[in-house]
């Protein structure tokens, strides 16, 4: 099959498009033949090495942790997905090797989920590990309730589209970050926006006058937990970014694989309440280019791969 793989760490240049064998099928996997990706920070920084500390990672390794596609055959204890399934998932093991940046992947049967009847695969394969992050973020650290007031700090990229859309769908007052050029964009979605930098603050407090319920910190960076201050509650804040939060009484969240949260995710999305936003696609061939564009640090939603 048709991979993208690379056999020693660094940047986009050292990803490789080629034949690759296909995967072994384990018991409680199912053989997906992928029709699309995405790309996410993540797996750029896998690439560079930068989570060699917590990640085993076995040599040659195809990136990716976002699929969607269709059901090939199924492990002997798979229960519940069956051969032809539409299917989409956040594939990631406890370790790096077999990702989807790929013509097929064997994806555990607990990561995938049918998919979404009214997107595409590419629009399908945008949503599991950022819109999870956004789910969970939300509901579970941030444990947020109808009529409260949210900051999302990083609205405009894979998360934030999702986070702000789904605390909308929660019945929240939405204030988000994005630099200016992206204000209209995320006010489409229903966020008061806000400009990150010196006045952000002041800005959010305009918004807020009487402060914000939770903080859904996206971005970190230097000053990136200033907006605790604001916080009437200052355990209230969640941080997919910065590990650092649980110093201050906040929660670090890693997002894991859930098909109950895939589920609630569909729901949304068939529901209409919520879509993903594909800005950029591009082919498998080209996955090197699509890292380059996702590390500029300013995609706009999220940037898909396609295998044909
Ligand atoms: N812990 C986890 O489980 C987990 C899960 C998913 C992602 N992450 C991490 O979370 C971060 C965001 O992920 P993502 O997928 O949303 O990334 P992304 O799609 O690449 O998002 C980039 C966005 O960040 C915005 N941005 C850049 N600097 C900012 C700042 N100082 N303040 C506010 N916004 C800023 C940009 O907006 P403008 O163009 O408007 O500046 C851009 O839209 C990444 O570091 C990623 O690795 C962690």
């Amino acid at each position: 099959m048709k991979a993208i793989y690379y056999e020693n760490y660094g940047g986009p240049e050292v990803l490789k498009y080629g034949e690759m064998p296909e995967p072994k099928v384990g018991p409680d996997s199912v053989l997906i033949e992928v029709a699309a990706a995405s790309v996410n920070p993540v797996d750029w920084k896998i690439t560079a090495g930068y989570l060699d500390q917590v990640l085993y990672s076995k040599f040659p390794i195809i990136p990716g942790w976002d699929a969607a596609g269709t059901v090939v055959t199924t492990g002997p204890a798979v229960r519940g997905i069956k051969e032809g399934d539409e299917v989409y998932g956040y594939v990631r093991l406890d370790f790096v090797h077999p990702g989807t940046f790929a013509e097929k992947i064997a994806a555990p049967a607990r990561t995938v989920a049918l998919k979404p009847k009214n997107l595409s695969f590419t629009e399908a394969a945008c949503v599991p590990l950022a819109g999870l992050t956004a789910y969970q973020g939300l509901v579970e650290a941030l444990a947020v309730r109808k009529g409260e007031t949210v900051f999302i700090s990083g609205g405009a990229g894979g998360v934030g589209t999702f986070a702000i859309q789904i605390a909308k769908a929660l019945g929240l007052k939405v204030i988000a970050s994005a630099s200016p050029h992206n204000h209209d964009f995320i006010s489409s979605l229903g966020a008061e926006a806000v400009t990150y930098g010196n006045s952000l603050i002041d800005e959010i407090k305009a918004k807020a006058p009487s402060g914000i319920d939770g903080f859904f910190d996206l971005s970190g960076g230097p000053d990136g937990h200033k907006p605790v201050e604001l916080l009437k509650d200052q355990s209230r804040v969640a941080s997919i970014t910065d590990t650092t939060v649980q110093q201050y009484g906040g929660k670090y969240l890693f997002v894991r694989p859930s098909v109950e949260d895939l589920n609630a995710l569909t729901r949304l999305i068939e529901e209409g309440k919520v879509r993903p936003i594909v800005t950029e696609s591009f082919p498998l061939s080209n996955a090197a280019d699509a890292f380059s564009s996702n590390m500029s640090g300013h995609t706009r939603g999220k940037i898909a791969i396609v295998m044909k």
